[in-house]
Order: structure tokens, then C-alpha cells, then sequence
């Protein structure tokens, strides 16, 4: 830790670990990229009143002065890069609310000039960007953490709860992902759907929450091999886009993905995700064990809402009952709300993150392998170093 963060660090003494706290001054937050959900980080720190949001950032020229305008945040300073943000300004954390393919850059160079990281979702568009931050964290000491909200929602904790009570047993199978029958998102412009600027389409904005849903619960073992599939037979038709024709030929990732992924344990995990399909579910999101299962009714998880109660499958005395979950109530604040203050509360405790990269980095592992699966047509195996 350099001089400057342990002055930082010093501040935030005397703070009680593992609760919502309070800096003894205001925290400084910068936000790199200030696109759509931008709004949502701002709208949430603005409540915080531990919080002072100083600067914006985005290529886009006059884009961040007209988002500071838009919240009412008086004197923040606007730069064009998150270079010249970093190079310029001290801060204690940023979230970096960029597309996807600037993610890794972002935050990369934000931890090497000592700030902590919220970086969205998905992690990274490839492997290497992903083992790179989560090293870069490693080396810096400086928190990262991805922003993956529906961790906090207490019907999505249960899931994990339920593994982890053992009432399934072993677990050995697994099957997730979901989709839209016709939700390829360009209300916002092509972000999501240029190469460019996405990288990766379906998987990287909704399939790596199923991923993490199921994933998390199970303690994110690592995946052994892969064998991947993806298509872009709506996302390349022009008549998606009944106002956008033109969008067809901009689009230049995945509308759909399927992936059979062998993890460490002896566990199967089946997953597929659509942002469009003639289909109106691929299906609900089912636990295998050999005690009992879990059904989780397809869901919207990148809303950090199930479809349903859950319903465990299993014996008792000899007959085969079915046991349903009550739906636990949302937490009060909004998942938003919570990712970014358990964030933010890890900043002023000097505590783990929320959502760790060394978890994440096994998420992105399992998008890439099937990205390079499906180019190769062929089984891949994944390689990861030590985490
Ligand atoms: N957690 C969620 O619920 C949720 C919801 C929507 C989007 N997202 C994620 O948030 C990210 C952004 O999505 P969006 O819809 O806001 O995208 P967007 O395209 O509307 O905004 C991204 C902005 O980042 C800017 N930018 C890119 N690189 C930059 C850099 N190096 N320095 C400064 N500015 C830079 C762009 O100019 C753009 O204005 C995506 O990765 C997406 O997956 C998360």
C-alpha cells in the first residue's frame, strides 16, 4: 500500500466490519462512462450520503457534461478518456460503467493508480482481460468487484443456501440460462450488438447472470472443458429491426449461445441463453443432487427475480415428496442500491468484495471457452492458472 492509500485507509479506522457503515469524511467516486447505466450507479450513490461523486468520464465528447447536468452534479469535472480521469484526480473508488470491451482497460489502469473497482457486468469480453484484472487486483491489493446485483436478492442468496445445506447431496448436474423471444437490446444505439463495443453479445449482457446464479451457489468450480455453440440468425435479419434495418449489418456477435461444460467435482453444467428465439423459455434452471433436486422456474435472474417458488425433489420415508420454498421478500434498498454500497462498505473496511474476481474470472472462462468452442467446432479444454 502506497503512502497516499494508507492515509486513506487510516480515515476509516475505527469502523465495525461486516455492516453498512459510515466514513468519518466522504468517499470519492468517479464514473467512467456515462452510457445507460450510468444512471443507475448515480441514482443509487446519490442516495449515500457518505458519498461524493467528483468525476465523470466518457469518450464521447460533451457526453459526461451533459450526464453531470442531467443529475444536477455541480462542479464534477468531466474528462474524455478514463486516462485522463486517473491521471488527474484522487480518488477512492470508481465504477466503471463502460461497454464491454473497456472494461478490462478501465480497470486495470484504475487499480495500478491505487483506486478500488465496480466494474460491470460481464467481467470482460475475453479470458486473458479477465485473469489480467483479477491479477491486477491481486497485485495492487485494491478491491474488485463485479457488478452483478442479484447477488443480493434474498430469494437468489437462498439458492446457495439450499446447496450449501446439503439437502441435495452431491450435486452432478446442472441446467440454466434462458433468454427473451425478442429482446436483442438497440433501444440505446448498437453497443450491445457491435463487435466493437460489446465483444460478446446474449452471454455477455444476460447468460453470465444464470452463470453466476448457479455457479455461486456451487462455489464456482472450475470448468475442465467446454463445448460451445453460437448463432446470430435474428440479430443478422433485418426485419429485427423494423425502424434499423441498417442494424443487421452492424451486428457482430451472439443472439444465442449453448455450452455443455464439464466443472471440477464431476459436475455437468448445461446452459444456453437467447436474445431471441421462437420459444418463449429454454427451460427453468434445475439442480441435480443425489438427495434431491432444486427447481428453479425460469427466470429473469438478470433482474435478480425467480419465475416462482422453488421446489426441492426428493424422498422421505420411502416417498417421493416435493417440497416448495417460500418466496422471500426483495431487500428493502433494491439489489442496485446494495452492490454498490457492499462495495463501497469493503472500500472503508478494507473488506473482501462482494462479487470477488477470482470467482468471475471462472464465469468469463466458461463465455470464452464456448466463444472458441464454437469457432473451432470442437471440445475445448480450459486452462486456468492458480487463482
Ligand atoms: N448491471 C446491470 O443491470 C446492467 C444493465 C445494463 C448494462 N450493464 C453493463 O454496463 C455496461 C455499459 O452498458 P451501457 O448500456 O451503459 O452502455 P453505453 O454504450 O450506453 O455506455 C457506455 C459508455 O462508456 C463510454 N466509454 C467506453 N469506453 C470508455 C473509456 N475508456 N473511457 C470513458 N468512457 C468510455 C462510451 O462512450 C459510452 O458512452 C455494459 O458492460 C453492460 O453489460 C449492466
Amino acid at each position: 500500500m502506497n503512502n497516499s492509500s494508507q492515509n486513506i485507509m487510516d480515515e476509516f479506522k475505527n469502523v465495525a466490519d461486516n455492516v453498512s457503515v459510515k466514513a468519518s469524511r466522504k468517499l470519492k467516486v468517479g464514473i467512467i462512462g456515462t452510457g445507460w447505466i450510468a444512471d443507475a450507479h448515480v441514482l443509487e450513490l446519490k442516495k449515500m450520503d457518505d458519498v461524493e461523486i467528483t468525476c465523470l468520464a466518457d469518450l464521447v465528447p460533451g457526453k459526461a457534461e451533459k450526464f453531470a447536468k442531467k443529475w444536477g452534479l455541480d462542479g464534477v469535472k468531466c474528462y474524455l478518456s478514463h486516462k485522463e480521469l486517473l491521471d488527474n484526480e484522487e480518488l477512492d473508488a470508481v465504477s466503471v460503467t463502460t461497454y464491454n470491451t473497456t472494461h478490462a482497460e478501465c480497470s486495470v489502469y484504475a487499480m495500478e493508480k491505487g483506486v478500488h473497482v465496480l466494474c460491470e457486468k460481464p467481467m470482460s469480453v475475453t479470458l486473458k482481460e479477465a485473469i489480467a484484472m483479477h491479477e491486477t487486483a491481486k497485485k495492487t491489493g485494491k478491491i474488485l468487484s463485479i457488478g452483478f446485483q442479484p447477488r443480493m436478492d434474498p430469494n437468489m442468496k437462498k439458492v446457495k443456501e439450499i446447496v450449501e445445506s446439503g439437502v441435495l447431496g452431491k450435486i452432478y448436474y446442472i441446467q440454466t440460462g434462458g433468454g427473451r423471444r425478442s429482446g436483442i437490446p438497440t433501444p440505446f444505439g448498437t453497443s450491445f450488438i457491435d463487435k466493437n463495443t460489446a465483444g460478446i453479445g446474449a452471454m455477455g449482457d444476460i447468460g453470465c447472470y444464470s452463470l453466476d446464479m448457479v455457479l455461486n451457489a456451487i462455489g464456482y468450480p472450475k470448468p475442465l472443458t467446454v463445448t460451445g455453440y453460437k448463432s446470430d440468425f435474428f440479430g443478422k435479419d433485418p426485419a429485427t429491426y423494423p425502424t434499423h434495418p441498417e442494424y443487421a449489418d452492424i451486428f457482430g456477435v451472439e443472439d444465442f449461445a449453448a455450452g455443455f461444460i464439464r466443472l471440477e467435482g464431476g459436475i455437468v453444467l448445461d446452459f444456453r441463453i437467447a436474445w431471441a428465439m421462437h420459444l418463449d423459455t429454454p427451460g427453468d434452471t434445475i439442480i441435480m443432487g443425489t438427495k434431491g433436486s432444486l427447481r428453479i422456474p425460469s427466470t429473469e435472474c438478470w433482474n435478480g427475480s425467480i419465475g416462482g417458488p422453488m421446489k426441492i425433489y426428493s424422498k422421505m420415508a420411502g416417498s417421493e415428496v416435493v417440497t416448495e420454498i417460500p418466496m422471500l421478500k426483495p431487500t428493502p434498498k433494491g439489489n442496485f442500491y446494495e452492490k454498490i454500497r457492499s462495495f463501497l462498505d469493503a472500500v472503508i473496511t478494507g473488506g473482501k468484495a462482494p462479487v470477488p474476481s477470482e470467482q468471475i474470472v471462472i464465469n468469463q472462462a466458461i463465455i470464452d471457452g464456448i466463444v472458441e468452442s464454437a469457432r473451432l467446432g470442437q471440445e475445448i479444454k480450459v486452462e486456468l492458472p492458480e487463482l
